[in-house]
């Protein structure tokens, strides 16, 4: 079976009023359906973007990020790497979740994410490290 590591940043779509109702229900679906595929990963938002990291089999993730791609919530989606991996690093989280908020705010502060610099326009290093911290700083 071939690993494979995608990761995308994406611009949201979801208005404030909506957005706590939305982002639950992005979470349910992903968690939901990513337990069935075996994908694993760590979802981050911030009011103006998202940023995701997908761990699976190469035809579960090419599968989920396709419908992904052309969910209205967000767009202009920039992949920024699909490579294969020797192992997973959210095992056991069918998808973890970190927004930008007051207990966050300092974390993504400390790799440039701020209410003037979104997280869609990080480089993939940036997002990683920012992904391993927040991983860390949960459990
Ligand atoms: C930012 C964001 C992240 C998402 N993450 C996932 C995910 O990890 N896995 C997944 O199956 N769907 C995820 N979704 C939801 C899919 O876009 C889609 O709504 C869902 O897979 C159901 O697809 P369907 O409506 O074609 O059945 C995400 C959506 C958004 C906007």
């Amino acid at each position: 079976m071939s690993l494979v590591r995608l990761v995308y940043a994406s611009r949201s779509r979801l208005v404030e009023a909506d957005r706590r109702v939305e982002l639950a229900r992005i979470l349910e679906t992903a968690r939901r359906l990513n337990a069935e595929r075996h994908v694993t990963g760590f979802l981050m938002a911030t009011p103006g973007g998202f940023a995701q990291i997908l761990e699976g089999e190469a035809g579960s993730i090419a599968e989920t990020y396709g419908r992904i791609m052309v969910d209205p919530r967000h767009d202009n989606l920039r992949l920024l790497a699909q490579d294969a991996v020797a192992q997973r690093q959210f095992t056991g989280w069918a998808m973890a979740f970190a927004e930008h908020n007051e207990t966050t705010q300092f974390i993504f502060g400390l790799y440039g994410v701020s209410p003037e610099t979104d997280i869609f326009e990080q480089p993939l290093d940036v997002l990683l490290d920012l992904a391993g911290e927040l991983a860390n700083a949960r459990t």
